[in-house]
Order: structure tokens, then sequence, then C-alpha cells
């Protein structure tokens, strides 16, 4: 009986531990004046294909936590700009602190194949869905519009964009999707290098030597290229491919997706732009470096059923029964150049840009 007691009293304090805390958050967000985003008076301009009032909604919505049921959490909480819109975490937590089970990826407005095992095709079909997801904002979005229509700044940011103040699940996701499409950071040395250049140029007059030698290496010996595309970087349909990360996924990806066990531990291949900011890597951020992830390729590739073929080599019958996966033996010096190269990904000005930051 006593323990029931201590028990029961603990629980009441625990609770109020909770509601006190959580009553302090929401004092705090209208104390600090963080209630309200603080735009230009002229919308910045963003590109031709897109309505800068429109971008500009869809910038505040993607940094609103009330667009999450609890109000802690809002997109940019788990896409940071100063992390190429990616994270530094392994997993993360959605509202309630569940963790998800798989590592943020960056955003880039003109992938076609959407999330780690590509069921997404379209980002204004991807939107909605970390909002209603369970791990992820747990939002109710038939209610969504209501809520956001009592928010005083939405009004004329909604007759901005869309002529009238009336917010719709429509509205919202078009305007958030339109903010993921801008998204575009093709501003790294790479880009630049490359536009004076031609596209089938593998040597860059603005590269110091090791960046020219990792160059050379992921466009040859490394074979890297064959799936992460150096010509453009992520403006295509990424293959999906098992690189024989382990034998046993714990996370079949698109075998999980499909029900189909020949695409056990096949993930679309991610988008390298600002990898260097993207840490830990790996659709589970198995890696907390590139180091390791070079290493991971040049000689610790299993022989995974569904290994891609393209990691690895024939044995002496030619058939795929005896292939075993492909070792690099790249050099130390050679892991460093690649690492060198992967840098030169990194778009300084995107990640700085004011007209893609939070306005709160
Ligand atoms: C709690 C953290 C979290 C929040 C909040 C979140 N995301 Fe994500 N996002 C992720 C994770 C993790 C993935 C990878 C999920 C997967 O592939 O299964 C992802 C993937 C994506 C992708 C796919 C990128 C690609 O190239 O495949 C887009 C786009 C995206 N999120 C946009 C959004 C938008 C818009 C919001 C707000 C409405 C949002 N995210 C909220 C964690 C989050
Ligand atoms: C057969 C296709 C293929 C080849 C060849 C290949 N990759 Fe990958 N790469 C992928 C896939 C698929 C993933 C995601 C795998 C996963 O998460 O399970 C990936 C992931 C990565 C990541 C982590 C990305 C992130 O956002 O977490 C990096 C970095 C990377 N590869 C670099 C390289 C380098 C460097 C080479 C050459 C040494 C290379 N890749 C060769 C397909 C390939």
């Amino acid at each position: 009986m006593k323990s029931f007691k201590v028990i029961s009293v603990a629980v009441v304090l625990l609770f109020c531990v909770w509601a006190c805390k959580k009553d302090q958050g929401q004092q705090k967000n209208v104390a600090s004046g963080k209630g309200v985003p603080q735009l230009p008076e002229q919308p910045y301009k963003y590109d031709f294909n897109h309505s800068d009032t429109r971008v500009t909604l869809g910038r505040v919505l993607f940094y609103d936590k009330a667009l999450s049921f609890n109000n802690s959490i809002s997109c940019g909480s788990c896409h940071k700009q100063q992390l190429g819109f990616a994270d530094n975490v392994q997993f993360h937590n959605g509202v309630y602190g569940n963790v998800l089970t798989r590592n943020t990826l960056s955003i880039s407005g003109n992938s076609t194949k959407l999330f780690w095992d590509g069921r997404s095709t379209s980002l204004s079909d991807l939107v909605l869905r970390p909002l209603s997801s369970h791990n992820e904002m747990l939002q109710d979005l038939s209610s969504l519009p209501s809520k956001l229509s009592l928010i005083e700044y939405y009004d004329k940011l909604f007759l901005d964009a869309y002529g009238d103040s009336q917010v719709t699940l429509a509205r919202i996701q078009t305007a958030l999707a339109d903010f993921c499409e801008v998204l575009l950071p093709n501003n790294s040395r790479f880009d630049i290098e490359r536009s004076k250049t031609s596209l089938l140029a593998t040597h860059f007059a603005g590269f110091s030597e090791e960046e020219n030698k990792g160059f050379a290496l992921f466009v040859g010996k490394a074979k890297c290229r064959i799936c992460h595309l150096t010509a453009d970087l992520g403006l295509y349909s990424p293959p999906s491919e098992n690189i024989g990360l382990e034998m046993d996924y714990k996370d079949n990806g698109i075998g999980a997706l499909t029900n189909d066990a020949s695409l056990n531990g096949l993930f679309k291949t991610p988008n390298l732009k600002n990898i260097a900011l993207t840490a830990p890597y790996m659709h589970d951020g198995r890696f907390k470096t590139l180091e390791d992830v070079i290493e991971h390729y040049n000689n610790n590739i299993v022989n995974h059923p569904n290994l891609s073929r393209m990691l690895s080599q024939l044995g002496e019958t030619n058939s795929k029964e005896d292939a075993v996966p492909a070792r690099l033996n790249l050099t130390v010096d050679e892991k460093k150049a690649l690492v060198a190269f992967m840098k030169t990904f990194t778009d300084e000005s995107f990640i700085r840009d004011p007209k893609f930051s939070n306005p709160f």
C-alpha cells in the first residue's frame, strides 16, 4: 500500500514537472517576441519559375512551429540551413521525442526521387507527409487550416500569395513545395568551376592539385560517378542501389516498402551537394565522417545477395555466383584527395543566404 502511495506521488510530481516545462516553453515564445516572422518590406527575389510572395509564405510555414501538433517543432528543426537543410544528428526526435529511424536527408529542390526509399516522387506530394506523420509533427491535417487562420500574420501572407487570405490545405502544400523547390545549392566551388568549362571536364583550373586528384578518382578508379553523377550532382533521378553495408539490413529500404526481398537493402543514391555539412552518413547515419564513408567503399563492402553489380567484381567463372565485393585499394593520399574533392560541393552562399533563413 505504502509503495503504491509513493508511486502515485512520484507520478503526480512528474506530471507537474512536465506541465511546468510545457508552460514555460509557451510563455517564453510569447515573451521573447519570437512569435512573429521578420520579413523584408519587398519580398526577396527567388527565381523566374516561382512567385516570390508564395515562396515567402512557404518559408514562413517551413520555419513555423505552429505546424506541429504541440507547437514544438518545424520543418526547419530537422532541416537546418547552416547544415545544407539536413542535420548533424544520427536520428531526430519527433514531437513526443520518439526517435526517427532514418537520418535526415538534405532538401534539394530538383530531386525527383524523394526519401531514402524513393517513396515520394514530387515535393508537393511529399511536404504534407512529415506534418501528419506520427513520428514527426503529428499535426491533424484537417484542422491545420483553421489553426493557421487564427494566427494573425498569415492573413497578409496568404493574401499576398493567393489574392485572398483564405487558408486551405492545398495552398499550404503548394507554398511549402515552392519553398523547397527554390532550395538549389548551385553555387559551390564545384559548380562555379564547372560553369567555366565543359560538362565533361575532369580537371578544373581553380582546384588545388589534391582536389583535382580527388576529382579524377571520383570519376575514374573509385567509380563514384557511376551512381553519384558529377555532371549534375542532383538534377536527375538517381539510381537506387544496395552498397553492401551489412549482410542483414535492419532497415530494408525499398525491399521493406515493396515487400520484395530482391530489393532488400536498396536505397536511393543521395545527392552529394553540401555533403561535408551533412554528417553522419547513410540512411541510418552509421558513418560519422567522410573518411569512414570512403573506407567503406575502399575495403568494407560486404557480399550481400543484392549488392550492386557496380560494386562487385566477377570471379573466375564470370558468373554472378562467385562475384565478390570490389576492393579499391586506395592509398592514404588518394582517400584524402577524395575527401578534399567532396568538400568542393559545399555552397557557402546558399547556407548563409537570408532569403532561405529562419524568419522567426
Ligand atoms: C523530426 C524531423 C523532421 C521534420 C520535422 C521534418 N523532416 Fe523532412 N525529413 C526528415 C527525415 C528523417 C527524412 C528522411 C526520411 C525518409 O527517407 O524516410 C526527411 C526527408 C525529407 C525530404 C526528402 C528529401 C529527399 O531528397 O529525398 C524532404 C523534401 C523533406 N523531408 C521536407 C520536409 C518538410 C517540408 C517538412 C515540414 C513540413 C519536414 N521535412 C519536416 C526529418 C524531418
Ligand atoms: C552502386 C552505386 C554507388 C556507387 C558506385 C557509389 N555510391 Fe555512394 N551511395 C550510394 C547509395 C545507394 C547510397 C545510400 C546508401 C544507404 O544509405 O544505404 C550512397 C551514399 C553515399 C554517401 C552518404 C550520403 C548521405 O547523404 O548520407 C556518400 C558520402 C557517398 N555515397 C559517397 C560515395 C563515394 C565517395 C563513392 C566512390 C568511392 C561512392 N559513393 C560510390 C550509391 C553509390
